[in-house]
């Protein structure tokens, strides 16, 4: 496989941004990500859509899904540019996973399976460098510098109860979509509990020898 065309499908904190930039260096491709494109896009006005409120911020804030017609478009836009690509954040539900299908064919959809004790953990720990973008966490991955230390951000949607209720969405919404990707026998999964070094170290070789 010259350059990958892959889904990384996990839960809220499973470690998809921190394997997607591991995985963008080594095998040079796209990182297509739905939450950071709402997240520089949040204010934009979808009231034209016909949805329940006018910007992705309300249904983000809440740990809802913004509606499908909004992020379809967003993926569809950044696929038709891609060669290589990992697809990170979607498809959320049965009707993202139809749309995908018609949009482009896939050589793997890898699976970060980790118990929802050690999400909660992650996702109230994570921190973010607003400059460069790095994921870090307070107390697995904190960074060496005092200075990265003091400009560190947490999420909007990393508190408590806006987790807990990502969590619920994606029992509901995104675990009958990993089952269908298991059916359809393209599925691979990895244990994404392990230490992040572990965790890539068997991302990398699935993609390998899915090639
Ligand atoms: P999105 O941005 O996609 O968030 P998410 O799926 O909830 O995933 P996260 O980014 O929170 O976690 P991650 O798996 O990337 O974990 P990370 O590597 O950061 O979506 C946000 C919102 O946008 C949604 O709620 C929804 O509203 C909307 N949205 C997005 N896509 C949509 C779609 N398709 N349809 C509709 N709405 C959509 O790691 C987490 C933490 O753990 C970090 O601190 C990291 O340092 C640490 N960590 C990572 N790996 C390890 C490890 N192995 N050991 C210990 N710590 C680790």
């Amino acid at each position: 496989m010259a350059q990958p065309r892959m889904l990384i499908l996990g839960a809220p904190g499973a470690g998809k941004g921190t394997q997607s930039a591991k995985i963008t260096d080594e095998f040079d491709i796209d990182h297509v990500t739905t939450g950071d494109a709402l997240r520089a896009n949040k204010e934009m006005d979808i009231s034209d859509m016909d949805t329940e409120y006018d910007t992705p911020r309300e249904y983000m804030d809440q740990g809802e899904l913004v509606p499908d017609a909004v992020v379809n478009a967003i993926v569809d836009e950044a696929l038709s540019q891609a060669d290589g690509f990992v697809l990170d954040g979607y498809p959320r539900n049965l009707e993202q996973a139809d749309e995908l299908e018609d949009m482009t064919d896939l050589d793997l959809a890898l699976y970060l399976d980790v118990s929802e004790e050690e999400l909660v953990h992650r996702l109230t720990g994570r921190r973010l460098d607003p400059e460069t973008g790095d994921i870090y966490h307070v107390e697995y991955n904190p960074p060496e510098d005092p200075e990265v230390e003091d400009r560190l951000e947490q999420r909007e949607d990393d508190t408590e109860e806006t987790v807990k209720e990502r969590l619920r969405v994606f029992r509901e919404n995104t675990e009958p979509v990993i089952e269908h990707y298991e059916d359809e026998g393209s599925l691979e999964r990895v244990d994404g509990e392990q230490a992040p070094e572990d965790v890539w170290e068997d991302v990398k070789k699935t993609i390998e020898d899915a090639a």
